[in-house]
């Protein structure tokens, strides 16, 4: 039954003290038994509404309705009452007064369960595929290095043996910080077009033998479409010694296709160029869509273009050139040789995962991130 103001016939201290008493106790269950934002705003109306709610209640049915000479006596009382109702409310019982949120579910948690543990969310598809990638180089001895994304031209471009007026260098591809005019040209800061430049700036630091593996984003001026962003990730390879030859290359770079897309790939390597390194090559995968067919059943395969091939990556034998910027260090073109390779990650985390927008890996859509945890 619910509690209700008892009218009083007897005003004496004893009468008084119990009516206190049942009306505490009363209050003291009902506190406890809100379980939603609703039944708080209820419960405290019950008490504390001006028009008919029980403190008022109490004011009409107990000290107006007092006697004269028990008015004193009643009055105090009364006001002790309010007081320990209104303290009440002030008492955190499970809610916050200001913005009434609900946890009352507190008061019913039983501390020695377990918190809830946040989840701390997928590994981008992005990130998990370059991770993949720089694993399959760790087991053959790799080690991983990195260097800054805002670059020089120097290290970007002119110790990797790029020519003056190489068009890469143009501001149409690639993005130079502003008001650097006056600075020499190889000084001028711009965001890195390629992680090769850490090829150098590793080869000042370390002598050789070296094997390393460098992960990271890069930057073009080229704008977002489908199949391109002015930002992607690229994973770039360094390995110097006596004696590497391109059989070296291509033995290493076969082995690391095979784990990476499945011991049935095939690879290709087909004359290129890039100005780092000589002889170059790029480096196709038979589809692993198709299997190399170029169809898929009675329709053609999208991702290989119907060719069967598929281009993962750049490669190619060190420039002596490029050994040239870093000779001091131990890397004399006459005694050492290397192979460096370059791929980027983007478009083989779409090939893997089956996408045909690049858009959608940097867009931060949960729903699409929520996919690949
Ligand atoms: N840096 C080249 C690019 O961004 C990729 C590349 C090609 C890297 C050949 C290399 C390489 O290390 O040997 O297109």
């Amino acid at each position: 039954m619910a509690y209700t103001v008892p009218k009083l016939k007897d005003f004496s201290t004893n009468a008084l003290t119990r009516a206190f008493l049942d009306l505490k106790s009363a209050f003291q269950e009902e506190v406890a038994k809100p379980r939603s934002e609703a039944e708080w705003k209820n419960f405290r109306d019950r008490w504390m509404a001006r028009k008919n709610g029980l403190l008022a209640q109490v004011n009409d049915l107990w000290l107006k309705a007092a006697p004269k000479e028990a008015k004193r006596e009643v009055g105090k009382l009364v006001n002790e009452v309010k007081q320990f109702v209104e303290q009440e409310f002030e008492i955190d019982h499970g809610w916050t007064n200001t913005a009434n949120a609900f946890s009352a579910t507190l008061q019913t948690v039983d501390i020695s369960l377990p918190g809830i543990r946040r989840s701390i969310d997928a590994e981008h598809p992005i990130i998990r595929t370059q991770n993949e990638i720089v694993r399959v180089f760790q087991d053959l001895g790799y080690s991983v290095a990195e260097g800054p994304v805002i670059e020089t031209d120097y290290y970007n471009f002119e110790a990797l043996n790029f020519p003056p007026n190489h068009p890469a260098r143009d501001t149409q591809d690639t993005l130079f910080l502003a008001n650097q005019e006056s600075k020499p040209r190889r000084e001028q800061l711009l965001l890195r077009t390629h992680t090769s430049p850490v090829q150098i700036r590793t080869m000042e630091k370390m002598k050789p033998p070296l094997r390393i593996l460098i992960p990271g984003k890069v930057h073009r001026n080229d704008p977002p479409d489908a199949s391109h962003s002015p930002m992607f990730h690229q994973v770039e390879g360094l390995a110097v010694d006596t004696n590497i030859t391109f059989g070296d290359l291509k033995g290493t770079l076969d082995h690391a296709m095979k784990a990476l897309f499945g011991s049935d790939v095939k690879t290709s390597f087909r004359p290129s160029f890039f100005p780092f390194t000589e002889p170059s090559a790029e480096m196709f995968v038979s589809c692993f869509i198709c299997g190399g067919s170029g169809k898929r059943g009675a329709d053609p395969c999208r991702p290989c273009k119907q060719t069967g091939w598929i281009e993962i990556l750049g490669c190619g034998m060190v420039d002596p050139n490029v050994f040239e910027f870093v000779k001091h260090n131990g890397y004399d073109p006459e005694n050492i040789s290397g192979f460096a390779f370059g791929m980027g990650v983007d478009r083989i985390a779409m090939l893997k995962y089956g996408l045909d927008d690049l858009q959608l890996f940097f867009q931060g859509d949960v729903r699409f991130l929520e996919q690949f945890g």
